[in-house]
C-alpha cells in the first residue's frame, strides 16, 4: 500500500522567486526505508517539511500539487490526523525541544500528553523508548544540557514515542559519532522492519548503502535519480552534480583505471562489495 503520495509538488516559501522543490512526485510503500540524498541546498528539508504537513500549515508560501499521507491530503489534515501519521525528526535537535519541561523524561512524554495517551501508560511508553535509542541515563537530565548528540537521540525518542505510521529523519546522524550512527540506524532499521516507513535525509551514504531500500538523490529541487542504493549511488551523473560517492565507490572507481578492479563489474557501495571486487581484480592476469 502506498502511504506517502507526492504529485507534481511544486513549493515556493513566501517571499522567494525560484522553487524549493519543482514537480517533485514520490509514492513511497508502507514499510519502505527510503533514504534522501542531495547537496547543500537541494531541496532536502523542504522534501521533509512537506511530507509532515509543517508546508503548508507552518510554512506558507505557494504550493501546488497533491501530497497525501496514509490516504489524506494534508492540506485538509487536522493536527491530530497529521501528528498520528507522520513524525518529523528536524535537521537541528534543538529546535525540537519544547521549551515547556524540565527533565528528559518529561520532554519525551511530552508528545503523548498531547496525544491524551493515559498517565498510567506514559511512563512503560517513555522508558521503553528510550531504551532503544540508548538514554535511559540522561531521563532525569535537562533536555539543554546535552551534547549534540545527546540531543539528537532525545528528539529522535520523543518522536518514536509517539509511534507514527511515517518517520521522516533530517540528518539525524549528524552530531552522532560511529558508534551513535550504527546504533541509531540500527533503531530506525528496525522499526521500519516493525512497519514504519521511514524517509530519511542522511549524508552517510555506506550507512545509507548498507539500509535504505531505495535511494532519491535531490538537486535543485528535482529529483535526479531514484533507484536501488546500488544504481544511484554509482551513478556517474551524481557526481557531476556536485553530489559525493562513498569511499568505496571512489576507490573503486580509481582502481578500475590501474585495471585493479573488474573492467564488467559494477562499482561498489559498501565495504564488503569492494572488499570482493578489489579480490577478483587482482586474481586477473
Ligand atoms: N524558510 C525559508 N525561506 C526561504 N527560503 C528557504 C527557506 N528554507 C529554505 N529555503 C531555500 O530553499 C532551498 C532548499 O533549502 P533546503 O530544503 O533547506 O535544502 P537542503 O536541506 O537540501 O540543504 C534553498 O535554496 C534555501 O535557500
Ligand atoms: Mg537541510
Amino acid at each position: 500500500m502506498v502511504i506517502v503520495d507526492l504529485q507534481h509538488v511544486t513549493y515556493r516559501y513566501p517571499m522567494t522567486e525560484q522553487s524549493a522543490l519543482e514537480d517533485v512526485s514520490l509514492h513511497i510503500e508502507e514499510g519502505e526505508f527510503v533514504a534522501v540524498i542531495g547537496p547543500n541546498g537541494a531541496g532536502k528539508s523542504t522534501l521533509c517539511y512537506t511530507v509532515a504537513g509543517f508546508i503548508p500549515h507552518f510554512f506558507k508560501g505557494e504550493l501546488e500539487g497533491t501530497v497525501e499521507v496514509a490516504g489524506v491530503e494534508s492540506r485538509q489534515a487536522s493536527l491530530e490526523q497529521r501528528v498520528r501519521s507522520v513524525g518529523l525528526v528536524f535537521q537541528n535537535p534543538f529546535n525540537q525541544i519544547s521549551g515547556a519541561k524540565y527533565t528528559v523524561f518529561e520532554e519525551i512524554a511530552f508528545g503523548l500528553e498531547n496525544l491524551g495517551v493515559s498517565r498510567a501508560e506514559m511512563p512503560a511508553r517513555v522508558e521503553q523508548v528510550m531504551a532503544l535509542t540508548g538514554i535511559t541515563d540522561l531521563a532525569e537530565r535537562s533536555p539543554y544540557a546535552l551534547s549534540g548528540g545527546q540531543q539528537q537521540r532525545v528528539a529522535l525518542a520523543s518522536i518514536l514515542v509517539m509511534e507514527p505510521k511515517v518517520l521522516v529523519l533530517d540528518e539525524p546522524t549528524s552530531q552522532l559519532d560511529p558508534v551513535g550512527t550504527r546504533e541509531v540506524f540500527g533503531v530506525i532499521r528496525n522499526m521500519a522492519l516493525r512497519g514504519m516507513t521511514v524517509l530519511m535525509v542522511e549524508h552517510k551514504l555506506e550507512w545509507v548503502a548498507a539500509f535504505a531500500d531505495r535511494v532519491i538523490a535531490l538537486e535543485n529541487g528535482r529529483i535526479l535519480a531514484e533507484g536501488t542504493p546500488a544504481e544511484v549511488l554509482t551513478d556517474e551523473r551524481l557526481l557531476e552534480h556536485h553530489f559525493g560517492f562513498s569511499r568505496y565507490t571512489l576507490a573503486a572507481r580509481e582502481g578500475r583505471k590501474e585495471a585493479l578492479w573488474p573492467p564488467d563489474r559494477r562499482l561498489p557501495v559498501t565495504l564488503d562489495e569492494a572488499e570482493t571486487g578489489f579480490r577478483e581484480g587482482l586474481r586477473r592476469p
